[in-house]
């Protein structure tokens, strides 16, 4: 991981018309969470905003997955931050470098385990963590479902440290049959006191109330 630049805010318009315009109806079912997700990021201080994805973009106007890295690179290039983006396989990262090439310099590309990753996460704190990353089999009944939900519940274990007050988690994939891949992920910020501010086909929460909210790890 190398030294993050960070892209100044630019945009005039708020942020979630700006979404809405651009992304909103490619995005679908997915177009209500990631607008309130970066909505709440556009909010805070644009000098050191911090998006961390895990699952990067793996296929050209892959809209029907998210399309998430270049949603966020294009975000922070307009509203200011950096993105970084962690990915398992060699192939999809060299995809993404190529699809995200115009934004290059305002993310940070990694191959490798997500949890791993997280678990050695350099800082800034993360305003927003997008989990996204072992795929979700929507039929299984070979433990798969089972290893997905484990590894995005790691990925959070891991990332907890580097969360904040103020920060928001977005996870893929959750209304599945089987609970999705955030199943266990949501029963562990359910037990840390989180609040989920939207459930839907994707899962969105925060700490609750920004005020008095005793976070495990490191502070801004
Ligand atoms: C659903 S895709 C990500 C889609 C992307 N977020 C989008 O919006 O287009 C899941 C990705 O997770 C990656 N992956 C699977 N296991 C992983 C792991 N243990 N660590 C990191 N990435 C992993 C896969 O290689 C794949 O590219």
């Amino acid at each position: 991981m190398g030294v993050f630049g960070f892209g100044r805010a630019k945009a005039a318009v708020p942020a979630a018309e700006w979404f809405t315009k651009t992304y909103g109806s490619r995005l679908g079912k997915r177009a209500v969470t990631f607008r309130e997700a970066i909505a709440r990021v556009a909010s805070g201080d644009s000098t050191r905003r911090t998006i961390v994805e895990t699952g990067c973009v793996r296929e050209r106007n892959d809209y029907s997955a998210g399309y998430s890295t270049v949603i966020f690179a294009d975000f922070i290039r307009r509203y200011g931050g950096h993105v970084s983006t962690v990915d398992l396989s060699a192939r999809n990262m060299a995809l993404c470098r190529r699809v995200t090439k115009r934004w290059a310099d305002l993310i940070s590309y990694e191959v490798g385990d997500s949890i791993a990753y997280l678990a050695a996460w350099p800082g800034p704190a993360i305003d927003l963590l997008y989990l996204d990353s072992w795929d979700y089999p929507v039929v299984a009944d070979d433990g798969s479902q089972a290893a997905s939900q484990a590894h995005c519940l790691g990925e959070l274990e891991a990332a907890l440290p580097w969360l904040h007050p103020r920060s928001v988690v977005l996870i893929d994939d959750g209304a599945l049959p089987g609970g999705g891949k955030p199943l266990l992920a949501k029963r562990r910020l359910t037990e840390l006191g989180w609040q989920c501010i939207m459930d839907a086909y994707q899962t969105l929460w925060t700490p609750a109330g920004a005020n008095g909210l005793d976070l495990p790890g490191r502070m801004r």
